[in-house]
């Protein structure tokens, strides 16, 4: 029995589904019952009717998925995949603002900890924090952990006013506007598709800014026949099994998120098999972070 097959067989045994972001590996994307961003993910989540969810993706993915789904069992591949930003802001941060403005909403992206939901209003992805936000009743919003995705939310709705915080995703920041100008001299006729975690100068060059998923859709749907993507690399996978006429051209420097990429086939088996790597949270803290979560699905409907 090959590899694939094990997991197959491990996972009608056990009763399980493999979710997988667009980020990961492309033989972990290939055996994944749902591939999707991170909203979509969120989304499939609460519908499954198997028992135990193999989450291929960094820890706050899993974690949404807990608390979303208490009595389902969530796997993590590998349980140091993180991701470095959803640390990047703190609770007394939050009190402070809460202190300093009358009608704020916290508005918190999913890549974030539990510990940070709990604090917050309303939970986003980069897929429908427009949505969200414009829907909100408040005037003052402070938008944590992303400043780059909160200037891009911005931007889309300026009848609100924003408080930036100091987040940032490592992967996405290194995006540099000379090496996109370096790939559009190269190809004069591409479009520019990039996520709303790359710096504000580097939005402000793209023809379309969106999730990967949108990303994704937009490159489907587009006349044009090249594209210059401005995201992690994994997406390069979906991009061009939908679109094998389309050629798809990354910076030199290829973004790569390396917590993605620790999920491996052989991770996947080994926690089906052993049920090793389940994701806890405490009863109050899901309590507290189940909240924005709702919330951001109910509102992005
Ligand atoms: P998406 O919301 O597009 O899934 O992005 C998640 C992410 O981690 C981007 O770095
Ligand atoms: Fe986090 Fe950036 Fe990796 Fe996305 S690409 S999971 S934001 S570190």
């Amino acid at each position: 029995m090959n590899i694939i097959e094990e997991i197959q067989k491990l996972k009608e045994e056990k009763n399980a589904v493999i979710l997988a972001h667009y980020y990961v590996n492309p033989e972990v994307q290939e055996i994944a019952d749902y591939i999707g961003d991170s909203y979509y993910l969120s989304k499939v989540a609460v519908d499954l009717e198997e028992q135990t969810i193999v989450f291929c993706g960094v820890s706050f993915m899993g974690e949404s998925a807990k608390i979303l789904n208490p009595d389902k069992t969530v796997l993590m591949p590998d349980m140091t995949a993180d991701c470095a930003m959803a640390h990047m802001a703190d609770a007394e941060t939050i009190q402070k603002m809460r202190d300093t403005y009358e009608d704020l909403a916290v508005v918190c992206y999913i890549n974030s900890t539990a510990e940070l939901k709990q604090h917050s209003d309303v939970c986003v992805t980069s897929a429908n924090a427009v949505k969200i936000v414009k829907a909100l009743p408040n005037q003052n919003i402070f938008f944590i952990p992303d400043r780059n995705l909160a200037h891009f939310v911005a931007e889309q709705v300026p009848e609100k006013h924003f408080v930036y915080n100091e987040g940032y995703c490592p992967v996405h920041e290194k995006m540099q506007v000379e090496e996109i100008k370096r790939e559009k001299e190269l190809h004069p006729d591409a479009e520019v598709l990039t996520h709303p975690e790359c710096p504000e100068a580097v939005c402000r060059m793209s023809d379309y800014i969106g999730s990967t998923s949108g990303i994704i859709t937009y490159a489907g749907k587009s006349d044009c026949k090249e594209f210059i993507i401005c995201t992690e690399n994994g997406v390069r996978y979906e991009l061009e099994k939908q679109n094998p006429d389309k050629k798809f051209y990354f910076t030199e420097t290829e973004p790569v998120c390396h917590d993605m990429k620790k999920i491996t086939l052989e991770k996947i088996r080994d926690v089906l098999a052993n049920g090793e790597n389940e994701v806890h949270v405490t009863q109050e803290l899901r309590e507290n972070s189940v909240k924005p979560l709702e919330r951001m699905l109910e509102l992005a409907k």
